[in-house]
């Protein structure tokens, strides 16, 4: 029994994290697409493709159930693959539900039709692609009515993140911040919509004040997924052991990892 974990790199592992802490019984197998990284500055009919040749080794794997740890295949593919691609005894979920549901207060699966909630300005910080699909702000109308958001793509943030070059990534933060406060001076809640950015939370928290509710996915995602394999507990896949895989160089991606998390991980090639 196995669940995959998809992301275009290695930005996917702090929502692996956070999955595994809150489901130490269940297997995860973990693809990271290093070979095609970054998602965020590509079209999104590129992202369809890659993402489901990704879910289809993961279904290799012996995973049933996929989890786009990725907010860019989230929001550029997931639902062109559900609409017409994932077949009926297999499952792909994405990563900006259970962010939403948190945002606009509901609980997991609460279809009821959009309501005000106490949030009305929010900023949201993600990769160019994720900002172009305005994914976010279409499943946000779906629960919510009267949310203005403002979208700011953070070009070259992920690049620095994944170089470990946290001095550049620092001063990307601030900046892309301050830009974002040209635009919406006092946002009440700030979303971290790329697996990346935790890594870099505190300094968005600095830069945005202490008012404002920075979310972000990891520990959201994981009880989501927690609260979903309790009432589809068939949807752990055959697969039985941990695994991390990668498209990339299995050594540099292995290395890069271990410096990413702090901790040691062996990719194997995809
Ligand atoms: N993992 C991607 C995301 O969450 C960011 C990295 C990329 O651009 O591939 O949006």
């Amino acid at each position: 029994m196995a669940v995959g974990v998809f992301d275009s790199g290695l930005g996917g592992l702090t929502v692996l994290d956070a999955v595994s802490k809150r489901l130490p019984d269940v297997p995860f197998v973990y693809l990271g697409d290093n070979k095609h990284a970054p998602y965020g500055v590509r079209d999104a009919d590129d992202v369809y493709t890659l993402t489901c040749a990704a879910t289809e080794r993961l279904w290799d794997a012996g995973c049933d159930l996929v989890i786009l740890a990725c907010n860019t295949a989230s929001a550029a593919a997931l639902r062109r693959m559900q609409e017409s691609w994932v077949p009926r005894d297999k499952r792909v979920l994405g990563v900006f539900v259970p962010l939403i549901e948190a945002l606009t207060e509901r609980q997991w699966g609460d279809n009821s039709p959009p309501r005000e909630v106490a949030v009305q300005h929010v900023a949201l910080f993600a990769t160019p692609a994720t900002v172009r699909s305005r994914a976010f702000q279409r499943e946000l109308s779906f629960r919510a009515i009267g949310v203005d958001v403002e979208a700011q793509a953070c070009g070259g943030l992920v690049d620095a993140i994944e170089e470990g070059d946290m001095i550049l990534a620092e001063a990307l933060v601030r900046s892309h911040v301050d830009a974002l406060k040209r635009k919406m001076p006092t946002p009440q809640a700030a979303i971290l919509g790329c697996t990346h950015y935790p890594l870099m939370q505190e300094v968005f928290q600095d830069a945005l004040g202490p008012e404002v509710a920075v979310y972000s996915q990891a520990n959201l995602v994981a009880e989501s997924l927690a609260d979903y394999l309790g009432r589809h507990p068939d949807m752990i896949g055959t697969g039985d052991a941990s695994m991390f895989l990668t498209t990339g160089d299995p050594k540099r991606v292995s290395d890069h990892a271990t410096h990413f998390l702090r901790r040691r991980i062996q990719f194997d090639a995809a």
